[in-house]
């Protein structure tokens, strides 16, 4: 693995605890409302982003490397509303899946053909995160300010978030 390679990795390891991090934050804010529903849901997003960030660092291992970790940036503590917080994840998903796609063109430039398979996994996964991501988003703003729909929405991640 060519240092521009293994310099990207790195960073993406960053950015998948940091989205486990924003998630963490996000949890924690419908912990206080408190819709407990959500801040599962979001909780078991902040686990699953930890795993693609260990799914890297044991590739960088795999290929007899040393994890070179990154200082992770401080993710936001305040939200406006349950709105204003999947606007954000919704757009974060955008965010991470612009990264990968990056590194992905990094690999195909630098003829790295096994991080260019390695990376497929994420590429089919950003797919599901920005679809869970855009129709949480549709639902609460369907919504509205319908209070009792809210909590029946709330239920909803409650059963779906395993
Ligand atoms: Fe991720
Ligand atoms: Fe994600």
């Amino acid at each position: 693995m060519n240092d521009k390679i293994f310099k990207a990795l790195n960073e993406q390891i960053k950015h998948e605890f940091y989205s486990s991090n924003l998630y963490l934050s996000m949890a924690s804010y419908f912990e206080n409302i408190p819709l407990e529903g959500m801040a599962k849901w979001f909780r078991n997003q902040a686990k699953e982003e930890h795993e693609h960030g260990m799914k890297i660092y044991q590739y960088i291992n795999d290929r007899n490397l040393q994890v070179d970790l990154q200082g992770i940036d401080k993710p936001p503590a305040k939200f406006k509303s349950a709105e204003d917080v999947f606007k954000q994840a919704y757009a974060h998903e955008q965010k991470v899946t612009r990264l990968i796609y990056d590194i992905y063109e990094l690999a195909l430039k630098e003829k790295d053909h096994a991080t260019h398979v390695f990376l497929q996994w994420f590429i089919t996964e950003q797919v599901e995160e920005e679809k869970n991501a855009q129709d949480n988003l549709d639902q609460i703003q369907l919504i509205g300010d319908d209070k009792a729909a809210l909590f029946v929405l709330d239920q909803n991640f409650d059963k779906t978030a395993d």
